[in-house]
């Protein structure tokens, strides 16, 4: 009886083992190790093996996430996930002991010093991600080495310097998102060799174009947004074969030459935008695809007809001469065409001032300021036109990967601080893009601007500690209009973060706007009206834009820069 229960023992004992193997110390001990480095024991504490079976640390939505790979004898710790916890400093030695890593996860976090070489000694990583987080520094060349890599995130990491040769060897990358990066020198011809490319993301780097031709070679890209490139011209010729896009943005690139007709063939393509370029030509009357659902061609020279026969798609020619007859709004069209500046607007009842609460309805403050209704639900490209043509806005963009769909006006319960007039920060309008405010027939003159801001989107009590959020904000500008139309042009070009605290949370960011002349244009010599209309422009980085373009980052970390603001005035040019 003795014997017989001592060998059921034994065999149930070697059952277990079959079917739980351990894990291999070096690894348990390495774990138990980075979570102390990190203090993360109060989020996850290993008191038993990492790799038992059904752990709560294993399933994909845990975080911290470990999870393994026990088809050994031994099991190995292969995904690891530390994703927005706020762990900083460096990343510990012992992270490099986990040799079977095949997803690394360190996203939004507070990582700094360099990116370590080490990591290139994870050779089985599939995925890899630091994106936002606070690294200084080139990326190591070892990174080279990683050469099982389908994913690679590194957007916002705060590297900077050249995109090496050795990244010639990731052949194996389907998704690349490399945006708000201050890499330098030209993008590299290589990556036209990573023939299995799907997601490309480029957005808000310091590189130089042009768009290498070896890209005409990348005909798997579904996912392609490019922005920002300094330096030389470019063009869309290598698309010409890229029929997979199902998303183009190349905004924001100095692209010349004209709109290729070839898109009508791209049957995937829904998102089309090439706004503020330098494009020219008629915009092809086949341009659309089946799938199309957005359009952005604005601020281009373009010319030609916007196809008539699809209102179903959203279309934006604000600042071209593309001929709109869909435009509701006849008046404050021509209006706009001052923008162009061909040639010289004169208006019979200039106004002087005006006043818009984005995102919310009319609001008179305490000082008697009537805030115009600015609550019209714009779309991912879009122009509304005040009811008494005073003033018009235009929106671009849409929010990719939003999982909560897009959301054009942000507004919050919560009362505003900093600000006897609360209700004005209490709606904003948000924009993935570019939104412009355009002052429309006003007086010639010298005005003043008074942009308004309040962080409503992100909280105080997140573990991304805003600070600051909730609170109003006025910037004063001063601005020259000399040819009755004043355009405030706030954009995202790609800098600052895209995912914090949401993927999709990024952009512009305006509570309201109030503009008023301050004294009549004087009477200026042509010529000295021409530099002043071009000088106007006025590019400021994050210390001074804050919520423009980084309403969540700013409050962040300071570090990073925003995108760009500008306020411009045109002024009339000759023909
Ligand atoms: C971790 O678990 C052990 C054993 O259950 C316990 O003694 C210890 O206090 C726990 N540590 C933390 C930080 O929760
Ligand atoms: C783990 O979960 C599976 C499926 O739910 C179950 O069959 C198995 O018995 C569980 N194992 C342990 C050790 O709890
Ligand atoms: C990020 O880490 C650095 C250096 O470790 C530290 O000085 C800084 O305060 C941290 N920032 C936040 C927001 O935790
Ligand atoms: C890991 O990488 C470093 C730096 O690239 C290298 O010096 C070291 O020898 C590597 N260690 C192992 C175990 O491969
Ligand atoms: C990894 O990359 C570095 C630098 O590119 C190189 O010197 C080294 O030989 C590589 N290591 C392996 C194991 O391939
Ligand atoms: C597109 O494909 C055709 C046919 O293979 C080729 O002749 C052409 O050069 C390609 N265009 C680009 C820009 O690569
Ligand atoms: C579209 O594709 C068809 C068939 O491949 C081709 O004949 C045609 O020239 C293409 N059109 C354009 C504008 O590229
Ligand atoms: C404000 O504007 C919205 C959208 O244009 C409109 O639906 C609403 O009726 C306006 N409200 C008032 C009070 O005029
Ligand atoms: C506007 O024009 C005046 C001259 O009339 C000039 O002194 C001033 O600097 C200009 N303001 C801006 C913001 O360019
Ligand atoms: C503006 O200046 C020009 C010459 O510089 C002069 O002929 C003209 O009368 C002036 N206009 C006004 C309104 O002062």
């Amino acid at each position: 009886m003795g014997f017989f229960g001592f060998s059921l023992f034994v065999l149930w004992l070697l059952e277990i083992v079959a079917a739980q193997p351990k894990t291999e110390p070096l690894e348990v001990d390495a774990i138990n190790k980075i979570i102390d480095h990190w203090n993360l024991r109060s989020k996850l504490n290993l008191t038993v093996d990492p790799c038992i079976q059904n752990a709560t640390w294993a399933p994909e939505t845990a975080n911290p996430r470990i999870a393994c790979d026990c088809s050994d004898t031994v099991c190995h710790i292969t995904h690891l996930k530390i994703y927005a916890l706020d762990i900083s400093g460096e990343i510990p030695q012992e992270l490099f002991l986990l040799t079977e890593l095949m997803d690394l996860g360190l996203g939004i976090n507070n990582l700094t010093g360099p990116v370590p070489a080490e990591l290139g000694n994870l050779t089985k990583l599939i995925s890899l991600s630091f994106s936002s987080n606070n690294f200084q520094g080139t990326l190591p060349p070892e990174l080279g080495n990683l050469t099982s890599l389908q994913q690679l995130y590194i957007d916002s990491s705060g590297v900077s310097g050249p995109i090496l040769q050795e990244f010639s060897n990731l052949k194996s990358l389907l998704t690349l998102w490399a945006s708000d990066n201050r890499f330098t020198g030209k993008i590299p011809e290589f990556l036209g060799s990573f023939t299995d490319l799907k997601v490309l993301r480029l957005e808000g780097t310091n590189l130089e174009g042009p768009i290498p031709s070896s890209f005409g070679v990348l005909t798997k890209l579904e996912d392609l947004r490019i922005g920002d490139l300094g330096a030389t011209d470019n063009s869309l010729d290598f698309l010409e074969n890229l029929t997979s896009l199902s998303i183009l943005d190349l905004s924001f690139n100095k692209l010349t030459g004209q709109i290729p007709a070839s898109f009508k063939n791209f049957s995937s393509l829904q998102y089309l935008y090439l706004g503020s370029n330098n494009l020219n030509g008629d915009l092809p009357s086949d341009i659309i695809g089946s799938k199309l659902i957005s359009l952005d061609v604005s601020f281009n020279p373009l010319t030609g007809n916007v196809p008539l026969d699809r209102k179903d798609i959203s279309i934006n020619v604000v600042g071209t001469s593309i001929n709109d007859v869909n435009l509701k709004n006849e008046k404050a069209s021509g209006m706009l065409h001052c923008l162009q500046g061909s040639n010289i607007c004169r208006i019979k009842d200039p106004s002087s001032s005006f006043a818009v609460n984005s995102g919310g309805t009319e609001q008179v403050s305490a000082d008697g300021i009537k805030f115009d209704n600015d609550s019209e639900m714009l779309g991912a490209s879009s122009l509304y036109t005040s009811t008494e043509n005073q003033w018009a806005v235009s929106s671009s963009g849409i929010f990719i990967s939003n999982p909560n769909g897009p959301r054009y006006i942000a507004q919050t319960d919560s009362q505003i601080t900093n600000t006897l007039y609360s209700e004005l920060y209490k709606t904003a309008r948000i924009s993935p893009s570019s939104l412009r405010y355009y002052g429309l027939g006003l007086e010639n003159g010298v005005y003043q601007i008074e942009l308004h801001f309040a962080e409503i989107q992100m909280d105080d009590s997140n573990s991304w500690k805003a600070g600051g959020s909730k609170t109003a904000l006025i910037k004063k500008f001063e601005a020259n209009v000399t040819n009755t139309v004043m355009d405030i042009h706030l954009l995202w070009a790609g800098k600052g973060t895209c995912c914090i605290p949401l993927q999709s949370t990024y952009g512009p960011l305006i509570s309201a706007i109030h503009v008023s002349q301050v004294s009549e244009y004087k009477n200026l010599s042509k010529s000295n009206r021409k530099r002043i209309g071009r000088i106007l422009g006025i590019a400021i980085g994050c210390a001074a834009g804050l919520l423009i373009t980084c309403s969540v980052l700013y409050l962040w970390w300071a570090k990073k820069e925003a995108g760009h603001m500008r306020i411009h005035t045109d002024s009339p040019r000759k023909n």
